[in-house]
């Protein structure tokens, strides 16, 4: 069974998605993957040109692992946290020796490669193959913080456990990629930390914060 808030955002992301170059039918993992690590800490405005000049020189897994780190790195040039390339390259390196070029499927498999923490395991994991599990990244934090108007600070082992339990039973089993890119798509444009535009937001009549008046108090943070 779909709930009413995956039916919701599905619903939203279906006719509101922003357009992005990895965001293909079907998904490939490869561009998945790096467009994830790029947006690890950057914006998407600013991933874009890296991403299209990436995939020009790097098109595949082959052709990454078989560059020079020094190239990796020229590519990477002007992105900021360059440990980043070096783990991709060396996630490349790695899958080409060690399972003959195959891609993990499975969010818990992607996690032991270099670069990989257990955000962009999930993203990865749900876009690319479908696996049911939650992307809990800072926007969808604060998404389902207000959602469900969390009151412990979403950066507690507490506050953490909690939003991965009532946000994990919403994932949809035939959608689950959409769903987490919903929810990150809701954070980027809508629910923003700052005046969130609940007006026009999809899933506003099942907010409780909105409900409450708190959206300014979510999420709670352990300090400042
Ligand atoms: N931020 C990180 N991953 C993203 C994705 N797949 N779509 C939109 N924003 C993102």
């Amino acid at each position: 069974m779909v709930s009413e808030l995956a039916q919701r955002l599905l619903a939203w992301f279906d006719q509101n998605a922003r357009a992005l170059p990895w965001r293909e039918s079907p998904p490939h993992p490869y561009r998945v993957w790096v467009s994830e690590v790029m947006l690890q800490q950057t914006q998407v405005e600013t991933v874009l040109p890296y991403y299209q000049r990436w995939m020009t020189r790097f098109p595949d897994l082959e052709t990454l692992a078989a560059a020079t780190e020094q190239e990796v790195l020229r590519l990477w040039e002007g992105l900021g946290y360059y440990q980043r390339a070096r783990a991709l390259h060396r996630a490349a390196q790695i899958l080409v020796r060690e399972r003959d070029g195959c891609f993990p499927q499975r969010a818990t498999e992607w996690q032991t490669l270099p670069g990989i923490g257990p955000y962009t395991a999930a993203a990865i994991a749900s876009i690319a193959f479908g696996e049911v599990v939650l992307a809990l990244d800072g926007n969808v934090r604060r998404v389902l913080a207000r959602l469900f108007d969390l009151d412990l600070p979403v950066d507690s082992p507490a506050g953490e456990r909690e939003l991965r339990r009532i946000g994990q039973v919403h994932v949809p089993i035939d959608r689950p990629g959409d769903f987490n890119q919903a929810l990150m798509d809701l954070g980027a444009t809508l629910c923003r930390p700052q005046t969130p535009q609940c007006e026009v937001c999809p899933v506003a009549g099942l907010c409780l914060a909105r409900a409450r008046g708190t959206q300014s108090l979510r999420p709670v943070r352990r300090r400042g």
